[in-house]
């Protein structure tokens, strides 16, 4: 089972309750899109933060996630299907599937191979709308405690993009506030994006929440849209 899964899973059902910033992040991504695509896959669906803010009318959509619980959540009627898979695994992409649009929020983050990834999804779409978590997500808690970041880089991100799409991007910072530390400190367990600093040891764990300087979490998230390069 994948490091990934666990943790969201462990907190599907709260966590809509804890999914502030996502949410925000799928109705900005969704209204970046400017067209009505009418064959959709998403990648990492969880409860369906995408379709619910998907407002027109679409023939097909189909969610992929890795987490049972979240495609469990996920609405799902004779138009949007769910399929309980990594958005990784080869074979979605070897079926002679085509979509109209690949989106894919909050989710791509924690992609093993992201060459590999945006290949696949150039083979079966035309365009694409991502918004990604970056490494600058909870970058002072990753100072202080000397952790590097389990997420890409922007950088990465756009060199990986730019072999197969042509698209525009913007990078999006976010500040989440608390009304007090261990509030926020909770709040990374729950969001599932807890990334390294669960490997801290009781007392890093102590001195991080006395020495973080903020009331705020920081995030970070790299919007793009953009369509597969026609010769690559
Ligand atoms: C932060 S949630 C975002 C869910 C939804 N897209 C949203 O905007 O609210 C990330 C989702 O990606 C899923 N996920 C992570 N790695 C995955 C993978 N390799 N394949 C499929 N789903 C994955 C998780 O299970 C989780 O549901």
């Amino acid at each position: 089972m994948y490091k990934v899964q666990k943790e969201f899973s462990r907190f599907a059902n709260s966590y809509d309750r804890y999914s502030i910033i996502q949410k925000d992040v799928s109705i900005k991504l969704i209204n970046l899109i400017d067209f009505k695509p009418q064959k959709i896959l998403d990648l990492g669906s969880g409860t369906g933060e995408v379709i619910r803010n998907i407002n027109w009318k679409f023939d097909k959509f189909i969610g992929i996630d890795i987490s049972e619980d979240m495609c469990k959540i996920h609405p799902k009627n004779k138009n949007i299907e769910v399929q309980n898979l990594s958005f990784e695994d080869e074979n979605i992409y070897n079926q002679n599937l085509n979509f109209d649009i690949v989106i894919s929020s909050s989710a791509i983050q924690w992609a093993k191979d992201l060459n590999r990834l945006f290949f696949n999804i150039s083979k079966v779409s035309q365009n694409i709308a991502f918004a990604i978590f970056t490494s600058n997500t909870f970058t002072t808690i990753h100072k202080i405690s000397n952790l590097n970041s389990p997420i890409y880089s922007s950088e990465e991100l756009l060199e990986n993009l730019n072999r197969y799409f042509n698209f525009s991007y913007e990078i999006k910072n976010y500040k989440l506030k608390f009304e007090n530390k261990i509030e926020m400190f909770r709040y990374i367990k729950k969001s599932g994006v807890s990334g390294g600093f669960k490997r801290l040891e009781f007392k890093d764990t102590k001195n991080l929440i006395k020495n973080y300087p903020f009331n705020y979490l920081e995030f970070e998230v790299i919007f793009m849209v953009g369509e597969i390069k026609k010769n690559k």
